[in-house]
């Protein structure tokens, strides 16, 4: 399980709730959730959902929602990011983890102001953002990644 992650549950949550992965690819780190107690959804474009346009789940609300390594990748992030907000409970989180713009490896035109002023457009507090340098050590990769986290709330007193 992606490791960021479960350092972030094991500091907001006290028991497990119910989780929704956002671009779940093998479905790896929505089978550690499970196994940990938690309910969680996992949707991705391999079994039908295209998060460039807005996904409403039949599941919400969710107490957290993630998503690892998929934003860099959606031409359409504000939809993605309406999506985080229209699928969580209030006070719920958000978790993501996407590859900065200065990432030798990968397209992607995210930098820490585009990434905060995309979060702006919703109500949620609490919101960090960090880039951060890691050496991605798996057989064929050997390299280094910049990483853009970014972590949220959504408002406890928001009416929508
Ligand atoms: C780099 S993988 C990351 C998978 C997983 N989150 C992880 O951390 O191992 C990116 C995933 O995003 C999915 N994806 C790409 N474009 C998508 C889209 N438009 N809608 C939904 N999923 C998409 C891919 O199918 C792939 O499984």
């Amino acid at each position: 399980m992606n490791n960021y992650l479960k350092i972030f549950i094991s500091e907001k949550f006290k028991k497990p709730g119910k989780a929704l992965d956002l671009g779940a690819g093998e479905f790896f780190d929505v089978a550690c959730l499970q196994q940990l107690g938690w309910k969680c959804e996992g949707v991705d474009i391999k079994t039908g959902v295209d998060l460039e346009k807005i996904y409403k789940s039949k599941n919400k609300p969710f107490d957290l929602i993630y998503s690892n390594y998929l934003l860099h990748k959606l031409k359409n992030k504000k939809s993605f990011i309406q999506t985080i907000y229209d699928n969580l409970k209030n006070g719920g989180w958000f978790f993501i983890h996407t590859f900065d713009q200065s990432d030798q490896n990968n397209k992607s035109d995210l930098s820490q102001v585009y990434l905060q002023k995309l979060l702006a457009g919703q109500e949620f507090n609490n919101v960090k953002i960090k880039l951060f340098s890691y050496y991605d050590n798996e057989k064929n990769h050997k390299h280094w990644h910049k990483i853009l986290e970014a972590s949220g709330q959504k408002n406890k007193n928001s009416s929508k």
